[in-house]
């Protein structure tokens, strides 16, 4: 699991809930229908899948897990069993039978291939959470919105530009059809953080002009080698992370959480333009490991000669650091969430003070009370429009080129111009700065 997630936390969620859900609007009763339950699919059923499954059933006394769809079909039963063997624990610390109700995922509802999203959300769920590697969130997510169901969508959304307007586009109809859309940009739902960004937003530090953030790591997740029997394409859907098609490198896939802090900062406001290096020093040169990167570094140009800087790598041996730092015309800013460092130097000196809090928890608590009260949230554009940056800065590092936010918006570069089958799938070719063309 990617996340930590408490029982006493779900305790605590549950309870309050219990009042929130008391006043809800019965918006979603339908006929034969507990006018409670809320139901739910889980489309992609690994780590992410799994916790998120789990903190909708946690955000909403009538969230039940109704149905279950994955590429691979021996995924499902340990993303149920450990919902199951969590909830049981829960239940157990209450001194209740409670939740044993919550799961319901007979056979019938659950479904492998490529298809299993169209037959999950065929299944009668109300939420769908959209848990895939990113390359199939746009598909995932305009036949979310088509089906009229209310989604969780993780980060990154997309993997090209592309798949960007169509998210947006389905962001537009989402609002239309007062649906609810939760993005898993979860930094956006952490206590502390979002007190950081209120003095920035506020002027503690006066005007912005430069804005810093890392995501340097040592590894990532561990590539499998190739087996028997595997085709092309499931030897790269087992090693997506690898495959910039389907995750859209680390700078997309991981470092987008920085980036996104850079999106923040600027109020979602589109750079003019950027330029990056990057290049792959130090992964091993194995096939499981495709053909992404290993490191990128970008500059962001915005008006008034406002600029922002994001460095992501995956080396080996080498410091971690998973930061922002914000500079103004009045003081600075650094922001070390995981350390719990949120400080402003200058004319308004400031430490953070707000209490912690499960963010991935947050954002569902956030989405099932939007539905239940019948007041929609939706992030669809700035989880476009962060996509869209990191994004932007890969295609600035793997061809060399300054791109212009106009011109990453409208690229016609398709990652994944053949629906995915299991069969025969080259591996895309490592990209070489002034050889590699934007298109
Ligand atoms: N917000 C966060 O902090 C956070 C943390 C971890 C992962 N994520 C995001 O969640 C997503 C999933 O990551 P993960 O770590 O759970 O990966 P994972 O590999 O553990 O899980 C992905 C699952 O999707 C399945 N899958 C692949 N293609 C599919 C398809 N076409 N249809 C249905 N199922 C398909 C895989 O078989 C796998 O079970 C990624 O976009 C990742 O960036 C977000």
């Amino acid at each position: 699991m990617n996340e930590q997630w408490t029982r006493r936390e779900f305790v605590k969620t549950a309870a309050a809930l219990g009042a929130a859900s008391a006043i809800a609007t019965p918006a979603w009763a339908r006929a034969g229908r507990s006018a409670s339950e809320l139901r739910v699919g889980v489309i992609g059923c690994g780590g992410r899948g799994t916790g998120a499954a789990l903190q909708a059933l946690n955000a909403d006394p009538g969230a039940v897990l109704w149905s279950m769809g994955d590429l691979f079909p021996e995924k499902m039963q340990p993303c149920l069993e450990y919902v199951q063997s969590e909830l049981r624990g829960i239940a157990e610390e209450r001194g209740t039978t409670a939740g044993a109700h919550k799961i319901n995922v007979p056979d019938e509802r659950r479904f492998s291939g490529f298809d299993a999203f169209e037959r999950v959300m065929a299944s009668g769920v109300d939420v769908v959470l959209l848990t895939t590697p990113p390359a199939f969130r746009p598909q995932h997510l305009a036949a979310a919105v088509d089906a009229g169901k209310h989604v969780f969508c993780e980060k990154p959304v997309a993997v090209d530009a592309p798949g960007v307007r169509s998210v947006l586009e389905s962001a537009r109809r989402a609002r239309e059809k007062k649906l609810s859309l939760m993005s898993g940009f979860c930094w956006r739902y952490q206590d502390q953080v979002r007190e950081t960004f209120a003095q920035l937003h506020a002027g503690a530090i006066g005007e912005l002009h430069t804005v810093q953030s890392t995501y340097n790591t040592t590894g990532w997740v561990p590539a499998k080698a190739r087996q028997d029997g595997w085709s092309d394409a499931e030897f790269q859907a087992r090693n997506w992370q690898y495959f910039h098609p389907l995750s859209g490198d680390h700078v997309v896939e991981q470092a987008v959480h920085a980036i996104d802090w850079i999106g923040w900062a600027m109020r979602d406001a589109a750079p003019e333009r950027c330029f990056a290096v990057g290049g792959r020093q130090t992964r091993p040169d194995v096939p499981e490991t495709g053909n992404v990167y290993d490191h990128f570094s970008i500059t962001y140009e915005y008006p008034r000669g406002v600029r922002a800087y994001h460095t992501c790598r995956h080396w080996p041996n080498t410091p971690s650091d998973n930061s922002m730092y914000a500079l103004g015309a009045r003081g600075s800013c650094t922001m070390k969430p995981w350390t719990n460092e949120h400080v402003i130097a200058g004319n308004a000196a400031w430490r953070g003070s707000a209490p912690g809090n499960d963010m991935y928890q947050r954002e569902h608590d956030v989405l099932f009370g939007a539905i239940r009260l019948g007041e929609p949230v939706n992030d669809g554009v700035p989880m476009a429009h962060s996509t869209l940056l990191a994004i932007m800065g890969r295609m600035a590092a793997y061809t060399g080129a300054v791109v212009t936010w106009d011109q990453a918006m409208n690229s016609a570069e398709d990652l994944n111009p053949n629906a995915w089958t299991m069969g025969d799938r080259p591996t895309p070719e490592l990209a070489v700065p002034g050889k590699t063309r934007f298109s």
